[in-house]
């Protein structure tokens, strides 16, 4: 079979769900709701522009589940269906050309910078490493109560994403948010029900999924995002995240989405926690996490998508034939060229290449921190209608944004979406 031909072929869910390809957006945080954090026009046309290009199955950025705990500027937060239209023209634009699109839900615990959020919650209150306290605050303990109903914001979120037209959910239990803040040792001491054995830190992400599937029904697709690893100092190892796979899977999860790392170590977007060189095997299969895939795949029988490091079609479908995955999960190529898809199904290259983004600087450069706002950046162009920009300087998109924090920059919020 040629690469084209195996990433066209159509996957059916175990639920029953078609998804048309083998191509899996991954979320990346868009940064464009309103200043009541409710979804934009810009967002509709982003979501748009990718199910026009061939994305089989389309992830969102992560939207939060509670308005007193942002992740970003710019989130999209679902606490109740007083902003329905604008879900629905959202959904409605990233639903076209048969794309199945899922709501990424999250809540962002500790990880949220600082002056963002009145305060951070976590498990624990653990605080960041020194390097990273001067820009996130040492979180509260959760009680008991709030970790109840937490469980229930998220159940509320989905059957409110499924009310609006998209067709699944996504729990980010990946990169050091809250459900991972649950799953690791480090972060989560508790001695409750909630944590002290890797089965009571397991409790939060399985109560949420049941939560959710309540509220949802059996059909509707309910997947997660979840870290092989967090590559921390007594964090969440391979050993617990095979486990939560299959407490999981047993529980009746539609689809898991493999990653890795959290802020303090970005494996996520391939910077490296060790100084160790990448071996030449991971070299040449570009994904970064897909030998820990490879033995997900003989624990559980649920579909498989892994993400980080795809760059070329060879890559792709080899990590589909090879069995161990059943989509390839792509997100800074889709920003850079949102209609990847359809040269991907064509057999073709990338037009543009994820090239590593360096300023020069060496603090900004190893945090990784910086992806995220460039590839942000290339997303609001692509909302507002304009080319993504791939050759844009990281240096000058870095100096733009000290100066729009220094309160030099313009910033225009917005327009709310309007009903259709
Ligand atoms: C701008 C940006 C925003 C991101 N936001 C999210 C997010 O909201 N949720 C999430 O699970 N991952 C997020 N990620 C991580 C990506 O989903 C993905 O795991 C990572 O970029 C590696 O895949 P790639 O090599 O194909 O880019 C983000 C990445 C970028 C670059």
């Amino acid at each position: 079979m040629t690469p084209q031909a195996v990433l066209a072929q159509p996957f059916t869910l175990p639920n029953g769900q078609v998804i048309k390809n083998r191509l899996f957006k991954s979320a990346m945080s868009e940064a464009l709701s309103d200043r009541t954090c409710v979804a934009t026009p810009e967002l509709a046309r982003l979501y748009g522009a990718w199910a026009d290009g061939g994305i089989g199955l389309c992830v969102t950025g992560n939207v939060m589940i509670d308005k007193r705990a942002l992740g970003e500027p710019g989130n999209v937060v679902i606490e109740d269906d007083s902003h329905l239209p604008a879900l629905k023209a959202w959904a409605q634009a990233a639903t076209r050309n048969g794309t199945q699109c899922w709501v990424q839900l999250n809540h962002p615990g500790k990880q949220s910078p600082k002056g963002l959020n009145k305060e951070t919650v976590s498990p624990s209150a653990v605080p960041f490493r020194p390097e990273m306290k001067m820009m996130f605050a040492t979180p509260r303990e959760l009680t008991e109560a709030e970790i109840h109903g937490l469980i229930q914001r998220f159940a509320n979120a989905a059957a409110i994403v499924k009310k609006a037209g998209f067709t699944g959910v996504q729990i980010h239990g990946a990169h050091g948010y809250l459900v991972s803040q649950f799953l690791s040792p480090h972060h989560n001491r508790r001695n409750d029900a909630w944590g002290g054995t890797p089965e009571k830190r397991r409790r939060f992400v399985l109560e949420v999924y049941r939560a959710m599937r309540e509220q949802v029904g059996p059909d509707f697709a309910i997947g997660i995002k979840l870290n092989s690893a967090d590559f921390q100092r007594g964090g969440f190892t391979e050993e617990e995240s095979l486990d939560t796979i299959r407490a999981l899977a047993d529980a009746g999860i539609d689809l898991v989405e493999i990653s890795g790392g959290t802020y303090e170590a970005p494996a996520m977007t391939g910077v490296k926690a060790s100084k160790e060189p990448v071996k030449e095997s991971t070299r040449q299969r570009e994904a970064y996490f897909l030998a820990f895939a490879e033995k997900a795949r003989k624990a559980v029988k649920t579909p498989l998508v892994v993400t980080g490091g795809f760059r070329s079609v060879r890559g792709m479908a080899d990590a589909i034939s090879s069995g161990a995955v059943d989509f390839v999960g792509l997100a800074r190529a889709l920003a850079i060229e949102p209609d990847v898809p359809k040269r991907l199904l064509a057999g073709q290259e990338p037009r543009e290449q994820v090239r590593p983004l360096k300023t020069g600087i060496s603090f900004v450069d190893k945090t990784g921190l910086m992806e995220v706002s460039w590839y942000t950046g290339q997303l609001k162009r692509i909302g507002r209608g304009q080319a993504p920009k791939p050759r844009e300087s990281a240096l000058w998109v870095f100096v733009k944004i000290m100066a729009q924090q220094a309160g030099l920059g313009r910033k225009k919020a917005p327009k709310r979406l309007r009903a259709t």
